[in-house]
């Protein structure tokens, strides 16, 4: 997922790039499943789009093959990803191409997760169909990284997104909710949000800032559909009176067994679910209960606690920095707490920038860790 540039700049065929932008349409609800576009063409029309909207719904092929009809047989399928060869919650999509007849299927990127849903393309030319691989199957990793870093990882995808002063810090004073971003990094924010499956905050931000974790417009009014909301904690329950608990339409509580599920009743008694994790796991192990809950990737929203617990674990696949004009000086808490490593790991740039762009006087630079 990119903020300020075309994601689909490196793909050659104008009809993979047709089904990679429907693809799109499903980010943020496909989870645990991929994000999937499809194209049906007959003689160089299109005459069948689709994606996956959610989990449990039909396949992106199946909405395709059903708006072409008749029209498919003899046509030219483009597919963001590998077709299943499998019953899950719905039967094969090998068997309704292979059924309706397409002579061609061109495939974006081969589905890694063989155990469940691969052999699709074998399968196709067995039975006589032409399949074409892109030449480049970067654009569609990325697209699905989400799913392919749950799948490889057994974690959701964890992108990090922090506002800072000028002077780098996260807060104006500690423990006291502060606004340090203009509209622009709010919209950055919203846009984000409206992106992911997940949010996350920790339970202290909840304490302090009693944040929504809704998309909303600029006046505030709800806009579209909002990410799953997540509370990270360890060792401590949020207030039954703060936003994401009394106001919880279906917020989760992800904390440690560290925890007796007596001190759970209030907070469950609000409608907020509670997942567990060993303490001893850690934030890795609370990331490991999120995925196994379904969720391809989350956007944290992170105090310098939460922070720093993911970039000692090594937690963060991306990270998301808006930078406003102000200053916050000593007495606010840096971003990264606690000693840099000594041998200098942290000081080495184990991160490195890989967009940047302006947000109506903020600044908003995305870093990725090198591999
Ligand atoms: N600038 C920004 O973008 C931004 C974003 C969010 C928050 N903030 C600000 O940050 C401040 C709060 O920061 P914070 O550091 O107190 O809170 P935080 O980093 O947002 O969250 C810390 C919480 O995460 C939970 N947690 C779960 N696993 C953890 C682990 N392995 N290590 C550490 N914590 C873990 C802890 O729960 P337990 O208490 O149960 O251990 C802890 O309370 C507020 O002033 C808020 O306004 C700024």
């Amino acid at each position: 997922m990119t903020l300020f540039s075309d994601p689909a700049v490196g793909i050659a065929d104008p009809y993979l790039r047709r089904a990679f932008a429907l693809a799109e349409r499903g980010r943020g609800t496909t989870s645990p499943n991929p994000l999937v576009g499809c194209v049906v063409v007959r003689d160089g029309e299109i005459v069948g789009e689709g994606f996956h909207e959610r989990a449990g719904g039909p396949h992106a092929e199946v909405v395709a093959l059903d708006e072409a009809g008749e029209r498919a047989r003899g046509g030219d399928l483009y597919v963001t990803l590998e077709p299943c060869n499998h019953f899950g919650r719905t039967p094969p999509c090998v068997d309704r191409l292979l059924a309706d007849g397409v002579s061609s299927v061109t495939i974006g990127m081969r589905d890694p997760d063989t155990n469940v849903s691969g052999g699709g393309a074998e399968a196709l030319e067995a039975a006589g169909v032409q399949v074409r691989f892109a030449e480049d199957p970067r654009p569609f990793e990325v697209q699905n990284e989400g799913w392919l870093t749950r799948i490889r990882l057994g974690r959701p995808f964890v992108r990090v997104k922090v506002a800072l002063t000028l002077d780098g810090r996260p807060a104006l004073a500690a423990r006291r909710r502060s606004r340090i971003t203009g509209a622009g990094g709010r919209r950055i924010t919203m846009l984000l949000r409206s992106r992911t499956t997940a949010v996350c905050v920790g339970v202290s931000t909840v304490q302090i800032d009693d944040p929504e974790l809704t998309v909303r417009d600029a006046d505030e009014q709800p806009q579209g559909r909002s990410p799953q909301r997540i509370v990270l904690a360890r060792t401590c329950v949020p207030d039954t009176r703060m936003k994401v608990v009394c106001d919880s339409g279906g917020s989760t509580l992800v904390i440690s067994d560290a925890v007796p599920e007596s001190a759970l009743a209030d907070v469950e008694r609000a409608g907020v679910r509670v997942l567990r994790y060993a303490y001893a796991e850690g934030l890795a192990g609370a990331l490991r209960a999120v995925a196994t809950d379904g969720v391809n990737d989350v956007l944290v929203e992170s105090g310098p606690s939460l922070f720093s617990a993911l970039w000692r674990g090594r937690l963060i696949d991306e990270l998301v920095l808006v930078t406003a004009g102000g200053m916050s000086g000593n007495a606010a808490p840096p971003l990264f707490l606690g000693q840099a490593d000594a041998e200098g790991a942290d000081l080495a740039p184990v991160f490195y920038a890989v967009e940047t762009g302006l947000a109506d006087g903020d600044a908003v630079t995305v870093w990725r860790p090198r591999v």
